[in-house]
């Protein structure tokens, strides 16, 4: 097997020599697309067995929406100066030329669900959470992918900043259960549409007189949107931003008090975390608190979870005015950096039946079909192979049991079964 640069294509297909020499074409999955595959999907199944259980014990109700939707959508929401609407999107034309957007994220999403089903009439307060695919077409590296998942979680119709609390102890207590090593909760507040402008002011100011250090992107976006710029990764713009304004020290006195409900809070939960002013979200949506868990473990990918209170957003989308507040996690970051192992997950044929002979090998089908509907995991081999390589099938698959049978057993009316991990064999009658 060999890598072909010269096609161009060489991550995307590779080329092999069947055993007559000829020239084979396999095709490869797409660049930052993976495949989840046995022993590590149990893992993954686990993860979300254990969110699904917090989330409900939390009152939230599981939604699941379209992975597709029209492009406007995520513009409108996410916002237009954004990585993600500016160069991340998979958009394209469906066959009548609409452009449709493969979703990068859920919220939007589900506001989009909640205002088109009148969600809000019967009660505004509603707590949804979602598991399911992403899609933003970023760098591949590590812990970033083209298609990732994220474990959502969102509140509508209760403007109290304790439910913001409330997210990040669901959260922080999520990643205990996950037995994730290293984190810290990131808390911060983007003041609201009273206070920000001041500080959109302010920030706006301090950027014109660093503009010589700054990168293309963020001379542009300092002048549409400038708290962008305070989210730049480049080495040289971060460093121009040292001494950038602090939104803390623009905040009206709503957005104070709710900040301070919001530290207060976490203190009498006993849940640690960090006040970071550089926290902006990648997103435009939010106002007030905003947070993330970020890791030490994952490299440069250190958010792992991510989310905050985003009150214009149901308005903005063409529904009443209903405050609403959310996170998603990383499901691919946070399965690179959980303690559950899938070995403790996989589940293991309980009964192995080695038959010999082609009447016990038509029993050995009959009783597992029977076994597997009473919800006994058994296998049987179908190919007739002698008795010592059935046996190391069974070892192989982690069978508990092996039950043998022969002709001469099935004569008798008896089968031999063997307790692998003893070694133990008794006679039983049939
Ligand atoms: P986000 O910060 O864009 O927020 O994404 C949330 C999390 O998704 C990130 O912290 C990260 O762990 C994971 N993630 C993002 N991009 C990638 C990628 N390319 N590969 C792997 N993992 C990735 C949102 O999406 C908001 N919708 C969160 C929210 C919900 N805010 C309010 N409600």
């Amino acid at each position: 097997i060999f890598n072909s640069g010269l096609s161009g294509l060489g991550w995307l297909v590779e080329r092999q020599s069947d055993d007559k020499g000829r020239l084979q074409i396999m095709i490869q999955l797409i660049r930052g697309f993976k495949d989840i595959l046995p022993g590590e999907v149990e893992q993954w199944q686990e993860i979300e067995r254990i969110s699904r259980e917090l989330f409900e014990d939390f009152g939230f109700k599981e939604i699941r929406i379209p992975i597709m939707e029209r492009t406007e959508l995520f513009k409108r929401s996410i916002g237009e100066d954004t990585d993600i609407v500016e160069k991340e999107m998979y958009t394209f034309p469906d066959r009548k030329g609409d452009l449709i957007t493969l979703r990068p994220e859920a919220t939007a999403s589900i506001v989009r669900a909640y205002i088109q089903h009148k969600l809000f009439a019967k009660d505004p307060v509603q707590k949804f959470y979602l598991l399911g695919p992403m899609f933003r077409r970023e760098r591949p590296q590590k812990g970033r992918y083209r298609q990732f998942y994220q474990i959502d979680a969102e509140i509508f119709g209760v403007a109290s900043p304790l439910v913001d609390v409330q997210l990040i102890l669901i959260l922080v207590t999520l990643f205990d259960r996950l037995q994730v090593p290293d984190i810290s909760a990131h808390i911060n507040t983007l003041g609201c549409p009273q206070c920000r402008p001041g500080f959109k002011a302010a920030l706006q100011e301090m950027l014109m007189s660093v503009s010589d250090r700054l990168c293309s992107n963020c001379i542009r976006r300092r002048d549409r949107n400038p708290l962008r710029v305070l989210d730049c990764k480049v080495p040289d713009c971060r460093a121009a931003l040292k001494e950038a304004p602090s939104i803390l020290d623009h905040l009206c006195s709503k957005c104070r008090e709710d900040f301070a409900e919001v530290r207060c809070s976490l203190d009498k939960l006993k849940v640690p975390y960090v006040i970071d002013k550089r926290l902006v979200r990648g997103l435009d949506y939010y106002a007030r608190t905003t947070f993330e868990i970020q890791t030490g473990s994952l490299g440069a990918q250190s958010a792992v979870a991510g989310g905050g209170r985003y009150d214009g957003l149901v308005k903005e989308l063409g529904g009443p005015q209903i405050p609403a507040t959310g996170f998603a996690i990383g499901f691919d970051r946070l399965a690179e950096i959980s303690g559950l192992k899938p070995a403790d997950y996989e589940r293991k044929p309980d009964i192995f039946v080695a038959a010999l002979g082609e009447k016990s090998q038509s029993l050995a089908f009959e009783w597992t079909c029977r076994l597997g509907l009473t919800g006994i995991c058994a296998e049987t081999d179908f190919s007739n192979k002698s008795l010592k390589s059935q046996m190391k099938r069974a070892d192989r698959l982690g069978a508990s049991y092996v039950l043998i049978v022969g002709d001469q057993e099935l004569e008798e009316g008896t089968a031999i079964l063997r307790n692998m991990a003893t070694k133990e064999q008794t006679s039983i009658s049939l």
